[in-house]
């Protein structure tokens, strides 16, 4: 199959990039490498510096495409709340401009990535699709707005849809900037050097911590699953993770004791966010392999920062 993965030089794009070519198919990534790195790509994935709306530039690279990965996106919850507008640009306007691009150029089908972030604070322990999202920063907002146009021109253009919610994804190659890095990699890098933890309350706040190649595996089978088109999917573990667990977790896994500094303030973010798989078991036959304390042991060997 012949694929566009817009944002495909981050993170999780990097990756799926790498294992679709694997895989034997054509891969071409657009992405403004404002987050992300080219040098991460496989030599046979077609790469192409852009923004996703401009539209010439898109225009070229759906030729003859059967399906979309839309991942260009910015991603960090703490800057939403700084800069809304331009969250909203990127990932809400840059959704529309793949949508319309999409649908002059008859695609078939886009596969979205979304976020386990637009249920916000739930007291549900697991939460499911049918919930009432709640979005609590401007990041969640835009990938909510995101999966409703998609849906929306999807279902008016008749281009198959499908908006992957995915929780929280670790990995190599995850990127640790230098405000608000995401906590894993943040975790394991204070770990490793002997820094101190900072563990925001009682460190309960739980979260569904998942692999990066498990992630993969979703997105590679809804690119290709019948009768999913229109459906929001949870891509997750299942398995609650609280802060405790996790820095005990990586601390078995590189033999090294945290030195924690506990913070009496609130900024750890929501209580409870863990996915309920049902869905995805259901419609795209996926359920996470890959164990916390595994996941953990192949970034500690395969990332760049921690070997
Ligand atoms: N990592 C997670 O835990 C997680 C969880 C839920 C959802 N997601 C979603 O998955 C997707 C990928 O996330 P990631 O963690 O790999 O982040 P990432 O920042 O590594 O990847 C996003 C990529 O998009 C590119 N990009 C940003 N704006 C662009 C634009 N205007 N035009 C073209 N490219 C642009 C960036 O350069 C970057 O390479 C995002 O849509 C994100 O919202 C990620």
């Amino acid at each position: 199959m012949r694929f566009l993965i817009t944002g495909g030089a981050g993170f999780i794009g990097s990756t799926l990039a790498n294992n679709l070519v694997r895989r034997g198919h054509t891969v071409r990534v657009l992405d403004d490498l404002s987050a992300g790195d080219a040098g991460k790509l496989d030599p046979g994935v077609n790469f192409t510096r852009g923004d996703v709306e401009d539209k010439p530039k898109v225009w070229r690279l759906l030729n003859k495409v059967d399906c979309v990965y839309h991942l260009a996106a910015r991603v960090s919850v703490p800057e939403s709340v700084l800069y809304p507008r331009e969250y909203n640009k990127t990932n809400v306007s840059g959704t529309v401009a793949i949508m319309e691009a999409m649908r002059d150029a008859g695609i078939k089908r886009v596969v979205l990535a979304s976020s386990g972030a637009i249920y916000g604070g739930q007291t549900l322990g697991k939460v499911h699709e049918a919930l009432l999202p709640h979005p609590d920063s401007p990041y969640a907002a835009s990938k909510l707005a995101a999966e409703c146009y998609v849906q929306t021109i999807g279902e008016l253009w008749n281009i198959e849809t499908v908006s992957l919610r995915i929780f929280n994804c670790y990995g190599p190659g995850q990127s640790i900037p230098p405000t608000h890095p995401p906590v894993i990699p943040q975790f394991m890098r204070q770990i490793l050097e002997e820094g101190s933890l900072v563990v925001y309350g009682n460190g309960t706040q739980t979260r569904d911590f998942i692999y990066v190649d498990d992630v993969v595996e979703a997105l590679v089978a809804a690119a290709t699953a019948d009768g999913i088109s229109r459906q929001v999917i949870n891509i997750g573990t299942g398995i609650g993770t609280n802060i405790n667990q996790l820095i005990r977790c990586i601390e078995g896994v590189t033999h090294k004791k945290g030195k924690i500094v506990v913070s009496p303030s609130n900024s750890g973010g929501v209580s409870n966010l863990v996915a309920n798989t049902d869905k995805a078991q259901r419609l795209l036959d996926f359920k996470a392999k890959t164990s916390l304390e595994k996941g953990i042991a192949l970034l500690k060997a395969r990332d760049a920062h921690f070997v």
